[in-house]
């Protein structure tokens, strides 16, 4: 597996199936002497994966309940810290994200800012969190206005991905993550993609070789370019392919779309908008929109949003420039675009306000 440099250090990527319940003696030898202290939410500990985290032992546990985007904000965090505080853990302390990319990203800024910063280890049990989020060390929560807008750098001590946990999820859960590995082979590598294509029918089914093959893949493409550009200078906005639109999109939903969903619809997008800028003579767009439609997800914007609203809410995009929003689009299909050294690239407003009415469900 791929062992990322990144400035706060390198750490071990270990990909499975089938170790959770063996996985707790392997973090207390890993991180002896220190207390570990799990953050999950009430989801993954009805689906089980808490009590074989744990096989019967005690240990500190937050469980964040609503789970979901609807309790990604500062109090879970000031309630995590506080338990932490008051259950005399120090410094010392290392934080166990078990769940989905929600815990991943309260557990991580909680580790950020406990006792001005202590390590996570991330256990992400989702097709998100698996393929995206666990890796690369994005942690926040969001503010009031905007997704992610509170938060930190905060790469994870260590990352152990058990593909089995995914037989739990919920099947729209399940699909919705897919779309980041849609993004990854998309971004990054061609051969990748083939194999999505290839085997739509055995991701459907979680056959457990291809969510192998898939966890080592999407590893591979997300500790590559985030060890080239941790803090998202220039280089790991491509990981933002179907973003910019998407974020949009998610918000506007008021979180009735889920992400993979969002990032989905975002990647239809910008195949439109490279089709409209004549970079896209190839049929990079039909076999995206083709592979997204084979694994379930949607690829229009539902009805009933203002377009007007969603231009504005990509304007608030972390990528955007002087409220002018930038949008990661394709050299070709497994390669992003980079023009003038930069990997995401403005776009005209006035086209956005053409197109995005053109990409609503009919
Ligand atoms: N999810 C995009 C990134 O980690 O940069």
């Amino acid at each position: 597996m791929p062992v990322p440099s990144t400035p706060a250090g390198a750490y071990e990527i270990c990909i499975g199936k089938d170790f959770l319940g063996r996985l707790w003696p392997a973090l207390e030898a890993a991180f002896a002497g220190r207390t570990l202290f799990v953050v999950t939410d009430a989801e993954v500990a009805r689906a089980g994966h808490l009590a074989a985290l744990l096989g019967g032992r005690e240990a500190g546990v937050y469980v964040i309940d609503p789970p979901g985007e609807n309790s990604k904000h500062l109090q879970t965090v000031a309630e995590i810290v506080e338990q932490m505080d008051r259950g005399f853990l120090g410094r010392d302390s290392v934080v166990a994200a078990l769940g989905g990319g929600t815990v991943g990203d309260i557990a991580g800024f909680a580790a950020a800012i406990f006792k001005r910063g202590v390590p996570v280890v991330q256990i992400p049990t989702t097709t998100v969190s698996q393929a995206d989020s666990a890796i690369g060390g994005k942690t926040g929560v969001d503010s009031s206005v905007s997704k992610n807008a509170i938060g930190a750098f905060w790469q994870p001590a260590a990352v152990y991905i058990d593909t089995a946990t995914l037989q739990t999820l919920d099947d729209r859960q399940y699909r919705a993550g897919l779309a980041e590995s849609v993004k990854h082979a998309a971004i990054a590598d061609a051969e990748y993609f083939a194999f999505l294509e290839a085997h739509v029918e055995a991701l459907l089914k979680r056959e457990g070789e291809a969510l192998v093959h898939l966890a080592e893949a999407n590893c591979r493409i997300k500790a590559a370019v985030t060890a080239e550009d941790p803090t998202e200078k220039n280089k790991r906005r491509i990981l933002n392919y179907g973003h910019t639109i998407g974020h949009a999109v998610e918000s506007a939903s008021g979180f009735g779309l889920l992400h993979g969903e969002a990032v989905a619809i975002g990647m239809v997008a910008a195949g439109r908008i490279e089709a409209a800028l004549g970079l896209a003579a190839d049929d990079r767009g039909e076999r995206i929109e083709g592979l997204l439609t084979k694994l379930g997800l949607p690829t229009r914007i539902p009805r009933g949003y203002a377009t007007e609203g969603l231009t504005d809410l990509m304007k608030r995009d972390k990528k955007a420039v002087g409220r002018r929003p930038r949008f990661v689009l394709l050299e070709k299909l497994g390669q992003a675009l980079c023009r003038d050294g930069q990997w995401a690239c403005e776009v005209d407003e006035e086209m956005i306000r053409t197109l995005l009415p053109r990409l609503v469900a009919g």
